[in-house]
């Protein structure tokens, strides 16, 4: 008998960890709330919101589920892993107190500082008057984030001492990002390339997975705003094994000690923002969970089971697991909703996925789309991501394209240089 599974999230990245599953014969029936379009045609999709607690224990407790893997940070920084696990249900994901070295950046830098983890240098700040006092004094360009989760909007890189003093009083003073900006990190504004390190932990073990890059700004070239990933590509040019080694014994391991040690044992993902400087790799951020659209390169990359993943970090047995990775390239290219991430509209029919699903190796995962009767429709901003693989990265890049240009919906959008930069 296989196992029923609970996936709580419904972008691109729970289509992709469903998908995985999918593959699984560990796991016989999979259902995801509130899932996406894409996800409806792999898993019973339920409505219910991905921060609703109360609301995912219910459904978890009916279904009778034997896991359930919350994937999105918002839920995982409310507790709902612990909730679940008091209703005697198994959960995969961080409990709340480890979850906070996402959804508290003055948690994650003082954690960093007092563990000797590389990281920017920094200050925290709850009163304006004394963060822009201090500013004066401070060389720029400077990095000011607000404090807690803000769907990666809030962090504002400013490159004077006035834009840096209206950034400050824009999220302590007028409450722009609510209760996530009741306190600032202001830091040293780092300078090199970025590469994302996912890493599977159970708090004994640290099991880096491949590298990955992601493009965080709108429109070719990184010009326009940042937004949450207009693609991604696996692995890294730039991550060497050497590198791997260092941040292993520089990084990797010090966090996962570091939270023992503060009582806050991690089981799940960490996902280690590293920014390759010339002094060495530093930790940009911490997320508690797999990122999107990271996840959408690196499973179609992975040849283990990602249930045998699971049960063994919920086992505490990942040191019986080794990580076995295709040789091919990944590239992921987003399809988002034209204004995105500013305003856009829904509602738009999309054709063409049959056709795109046709390039070899290409695969189409959902973010923002909906089922309306027969037709799929476009749903968020981010609507689909558009993996392949190839036998080098411009390979898997002209596949992946391939696929995009076979699908269409009104007002598309998507970067033309994913996978270039180094
Ligand atoms: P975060 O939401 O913390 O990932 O930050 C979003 C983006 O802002 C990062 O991916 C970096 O490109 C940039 N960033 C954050 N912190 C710094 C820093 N200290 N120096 C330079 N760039 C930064
Ligand atoms: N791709 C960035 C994130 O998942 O946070």
């Amino acid at each position: 008998m296989g196992m029923k599974v609970l996936v709580v999230g419904g972008g691109g990245r729970e289509h992709t960890i469903v998908w995985k599953l999918k593959h699984s014969p560990l796991v016989s029936e999979l259902h995801c709330a509130p899932g996406n379009g894409g996800i409806a045609a792999l898993a019973e999709c339920h409505a219910v919101d991905a921060v609703d607690v109360d609301g995912m224990v219910a459904l978890a407790t009916r279904l009778a589920v034997d896991l359930v893997m919350v994937a999105p940070d918002d839920p995982l920084a409310a507790g709902m892993v612990d909730a679940l696990e008091a209703a005697g249900i198994r959960a995969f994901g961080p409990r709340k107190n480890a979850a906070i070295i996402e959804a508290s950046k003055s948690f994650s830098k003082s954690l960093m500082k007092k563990y000797g983890i590389p990281t920017a240098a920094y200050e925290v700040f709850e009163d304006a008057d004394k963060a822009v006092a201090w500013l004066q004094d401070q060389s720029m360009p400077i990095v000011v984030k607000a404090d807690g989760l803000a769907l990666g909007k809030g962090v504002l890189i400013c490159a004077t001492l006035a834009e840096a003093e209206a950034a400050v009083r824009s999220i302590l003073t007028e409450g722009k990002f609510g209760k996530a900006g009741s306190r600032v990190v202001i830091e040293e504004c780092l300078t090199g390339p970025e590469v994302t390190v996912l890493a599977f932990t159970d708090g004994k073990t640290m099991l880096p997975m491949a590298s990955s890059q992601d493009h965080k700004r709108a429109y070719d070239n990184d010009e326009g705003l940042n937004t949450g990933g207009m693609g991604t590509f696996s692995p890294s040019r730039i991550y060497t094994p050497e590198m791997e080694a260092w941040c292993m014994e520089h990084i990797y391991r010090p966090t996962m000690d570091a939270l023992n040690r503060e009582d806050r044992t991690f089981r799940g993902v960490i996902y280690f923002g590293l920014m390759i400087t010339p002094e060495g790799p530093k930790v940009i951020e911490y997320n508690a969970r797999f990122g999107d659209p990271e996840t959408q390169v690196l499973l179609p990359r992975l040849e283990n089971d990602l249930m045998e993943i699971f049960l063994a970090i919920l086992d505490n047995r990942l040191d019986t697991i080794r990580l076995r990775w295709k040789p091919e390239s990944a590239v992921c290219v987003v399809m988002a909703s034209g204004g995105y991430p500013e305003d856009y509209r829904k509602g738009h029919p999309i054709s063409g996925l049959a056709e795109a699903a046709q390039v070899e190796t290409a695969t189409v995962f959902h973010a923002g789309t909906r089922r309306d009767g027969d037709a799929l429709v476009t749903a968020g901003g981010r609507v689909l991501g558009v993996t392949a693989l190839g036998a080098d990265m411009e390979q898997a890049r002209q596949r992946a394209y391939e696929a995009v240009s076979r699908i269409s919906f009104q007002d598309a959008h998507w970067r033309t240089d994913i996978g270039i930069k180094k």
